[in-house]
Parts: C-alpha cells; sequence; structure tokens
C-alpha cells in the first residue's frame, strides 16, 4: 500500500488528524491494532476545552456532540467540607463540554467511514527503525497477513505503550518523566449526577472526584495507591469512600448511587518527549506526552497537536517548504510544557501525600485559599481549565508566549 500520510493509531489524534487531512485533499491510512467495537467501548476522558470543540465544530465532527453534550460553566473545589465554586465562564468568556470520548470516537470513525477513506482495524503496526526513517514505511498485520505501508509521512498516534516513539534513536529523544505516589480507581455509575457541576474533593483520606457523562450517567474517582488492586474495592467500599470524601456541612447534600458500570485503575503520571519529530516520524497526543488526568488535558492536547501538525502538512504539499514542519515540535512543546505545570499543579495541590508531610499539607491549603478566595487567582486557573487558545501555526503572533505584562529590562522606558 501507498498514502501520502501514514497514521498510526485511531485514538482521538489519530481520527481528527485524518479528518484534518481528508478536508484539505491530502490521502492518509489509518492503522488501528484493537477492533473497532473495543475503541468505540473504551471508558476514558470527558471533559472538551472550549477549543476542542470550537475545531470539531468546525470540520463538522461535532453535530451529535452539540444535540447530547452538557455544557459546564462552573466546577466546585470542595475542602474541609465546604464547596466554593469557580465561576469558569465569568472569568473567562468560556465554557466547557462534557462528552465522552467514546462517543467521539464514534462520531469521528463513523465521519472517517463515510470519506471512503481507509481505516483499518485489528491492523496492528509492528514498529522497527523504517517508521523513523528517510523512506517511511509502516509495517503492520492485517487479516493474518504481514504487510507494508509507504508513505511520505508518518503520524505516530498510537499512544503511550505503540510503537513509533521507541522507533526514534533513544539519543536523539529527551523523556522528561515525573511519577506520583498515588493513582485513581474510577467508576461509572448509572446514577444521575449529583451536582450541576464537577466537584474536585481534598479530604484527608486523600482526592475525590464528581464527573458526570449524562444526566443519567456518573463518572466518579478516588485516589488509591499506585498499585492499588481491584479486587479490595467492591462497590459498596467504593461509595462508602466517596461518600466520606465529598461529604459537607450541608444536610441536604447527598450522592445519588446506583448500578457500577465500569471499574478500573488508572496510573497518575507526567511524561514529555522532546523532540516530537524525528525525519518524517510526527508523534501526537499521548503518544508524545502524558498529563496526570487531573487537570482533564490528555485529549485536548492531543487535538492541539494535530491541529498544529495537519496545518503544517498542508503547508509542504502546498509549498514545498519544511519551516512549518520543522516548528512542529516547538509550536507543541510551548503548549504541552503549560498544560503540565497545570496538571502537575491541581494534582500536588488536591492529593494526599502518602507520607502525609505537615509542611506540604498547608501549602495545598494556603494553594486552596488563594484559588477560591482571589478572583485573580480564580481567573488564571479558570484560563487554564477551559483550554488555552489553539494555535494557528504560520500566523501572526504566538499566543502561548505572550510579550511579558511588564515589558522586559531591554524595553526602552
Ligand atoms: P489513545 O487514545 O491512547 O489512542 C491511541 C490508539 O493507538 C489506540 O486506539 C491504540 O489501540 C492504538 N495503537 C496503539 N499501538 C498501536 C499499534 N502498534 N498499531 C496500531 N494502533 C496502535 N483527557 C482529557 O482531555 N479530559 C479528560 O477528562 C480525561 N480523562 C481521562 C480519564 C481517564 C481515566 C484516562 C485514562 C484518561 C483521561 N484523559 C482525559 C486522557 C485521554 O483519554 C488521552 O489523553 C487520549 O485518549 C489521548 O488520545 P491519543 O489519540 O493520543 O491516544
Ligand atoms: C472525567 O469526567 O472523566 C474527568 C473529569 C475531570 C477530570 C478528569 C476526568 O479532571
Amino acid at each position: 500500500m501507498r498514502t501520502q500520510v501514514g497514521i498510526v493509531g485511531a485514538g482521538p489524534a489519530g481520527l481528527v488528524l485524518a479528518h484534518l487531512l481528508h478536508r484539505r485533499g491530502i490521502d492518509s491510512v489509518v492503522l488501528e491494532r484493537q477492533s473497532r467495537e473495543h475503541i468505540e467501548r473504551r471508558i476514558r476522558a470527558g471533559v472538551l476545552e472550549h477549543g476542542t470543540v470550537d475545531l470539531l465544530t468546525e470540520v463538522g465532527l461535532a453535530d451529535r456532540l452539540h444535540r447530547e453534550r452538557m455544557v459546564h460553566r462552573g466546577l466546585e473545589v470542595l475542602y474541609d467540607g465546604v464547596g466554593h465554586r469557580i465561576p469558569l465562564t465569568d472569568l473567562t468568556g468560556r465554557e466547557l463540554t462534557i462528552y465522552g470520548q467514546h462517543e467521539l470516537v464514534k462520531d469521528m470513525v463513523a465521519a472517517r467511514l463515510e470519506t471512503g477513506r481507509p481505516l483499518l482495524f485489528e491492523a496492528p503496526a509492528t514498529g522497527g527503525a523504517e517508521l523513523a526513517g528517510p523512506r517511511p514505511v509502516v509495517h503492520f498485520e492485517y487479516e493474518g497477513r504481514s504487510r507494508t505501508l509507504e508513505c511520505d509521512l508518518i503520524a505516530g498516534c498510537d499512544g503511550f505503550h505503540g510503537v513509533c516513539r521507541p522507533a526514534i534513536p533513544t539519543t536523539e529523544l529527551t523523556v522528561y518523566e515525573h511519577d506520583y505516589p498515588y493513582a485513581w480507581l474510577g467508576i461509572l455509575a448509572q446514577a444521575p449526577p449529583s451536582s450541576d457541576e464537577l466537584i474536585y474533593a481534598q479530604h484527608e483520606r486523600g482526592f475525590a472526584l464528581h464527573s458526570m457523562r449524562t444526566p443519567k450517567i456518573t463518572r466518579l474517582y478516588l485516589q488509591v495507591a499506585p498499585d492499588e488492586d481491584l479486587a479490595g474495592w467492591p462497590d459498596e467500599r467504593v461509595w462508602a469512600e466517596l461518600r466520606t470524601r465529598l461529604d459537607r456541612h450541608d444536610p441536604a447534600w447527598h450522592l445519588s448511587e446506583g448500578p457500577v458500570l465500569d471499574k478500573a485503575v488508572t496510573a497518575l503520571r507526567s511524561v514529555v518527549t522532546a523532540p516530537m519529530q524525528y525525519g518524517r516520524l510526527f508523534l501526537a497526543g499521548d503518544a508524545a506526552h502524558i498529563v496526570p488526568a487531573t487537570g482533564a488535558k490528555g485529549l485536548n492536547l492531543a487535538v492541539a497537536d494535530v491541529a498544529v501538525l495537519a496545518a503544517a502538512i498542508e503547508d509542504w504539499y502546498g509549498t514545498g517548504n519544511t519551516a512549518l514542519l520543522d516548528a512542529y515540535s516547538r509550536t507543541c512543546l510551548a503548549r504541552v510544557w503549560q498544560v503540565q505545570h497545570f496538571s502537575w499543579w491541581m494534582t500536588s495541590t488536591l492529593h494526599r501525600s502518602p507520607d502525609g508531610d505537615p509542611f506540604s499539607r498547608q501549602l495545598q491549603r494556603a494553594a486552596l485559599h488563594q484559588l477560591t478566595g482571589s478572583r485573580a487567582a480564580a481567573r488564571a486557573f479558570a484560563e487554564n481549565y477551559v483550554g488555552l487558545p489553539l494555535v494557528v501555526p504560520g500566523s501572526a503572533g504566538d499566543p502561548l508566549t505572550p510579550a511579558p505584562i511588564g515589558g522586559t529590562s531591554h524595553d526602552p522606558p
């Protein structure tokens, strides 16, 4: 097989990229290791930034999303039994969308199949140095046979455990990593949300999060140990712990409960791979970076990467100039590091440190008091939470490295 852009992985990064390229008249083949049913059922993200939704809407991927989503204009931070609302939309003019990642994946798979361009399921790329070579080739398995896909460029959208990143010589990459001494136990429950908005709770027994997917389905998370065994968490224990951690000094408060539809433990970690390009191989989304889920940013970062990549690829085919492709990694990493910082800050401020260090605990309290008591601090938080502006490569200005607000020492007085 031959195509212009070989896309490894049909998660949000790969599927959005395929669609953006299709709209620009650029051909691609998408290879996905799993079955269609598998990727359409995998429960993951739920919070979409304003910019992500604008982009999906502009390219015709958001019709069902607009019919079925929940729009959020604020969130609650709960500590010491008291909830504090952060009015995100008042502070930024922007809203958030709640819509399950697997629903979005269903919409994007349908849109791809409608274009008639190839999306192969159960077609794992097998890796190897040719992925990162000067004449890119993807080797993959399909219908019991080994096959090859020759391309002009390869987009490694194959997530954190994929084959593209390992194809790049380790001497060419710097990998920045930070592990957290806790994980999340997440459940999806058939129960109406107990509140109209998300609740991020800091509690002496550990962090808890109340989120949702629809008016009938709740998504809830508990901080647990990184090596937590799910077998020790029958449903009743999960509900009891959620009741404790989400409790507040309000007799009217009540956590609604229902059958548990899904239960899993997810590690929290921060990883950045730099650069995100080697030769003609471009990494995007989780293949290049991981953020702890606390900031709800992973899917949004994946979409931001491929928006930059699609524009750079179009420019290269149109002009033969590699300037935007060469700038891909730099452009994306500016956002990635801002988002890493925000996700790290949220994670370290809201979770209970297992060593119970009293100094860190007081710092967390100071941070929460400032967040919930200072409009300036709440606004800085809200700008990050609703999402930084999407960068359009080649356009004037760069919203991610703005001019310093107080000028610099080089500026004339
Ligand atoms: P993936 O979604 O991982 O897709 C990669 C694809 O590549 C997969 O389909 C995989 O099967 C395929 N693949 C792998 N190897 C191969 C191969 N060799 N050949 C072919 N295909 C291959 N993010 C948010 O923005 N908001 C949230 O609220 C949020 N909540 C989260 C909650 C949880 C519990 C978790 C686990 C994650 C959450 N995230 C959230 C993160 C978000 O889900 C990910 O960042 C997002 O899925 C990244 O998309 P991606 O396309 O880069 O990677
Ligand atoms: C989710 O709904 O899955 C969710 C919400 C907020 C987060 C992380 C995950 O910060």
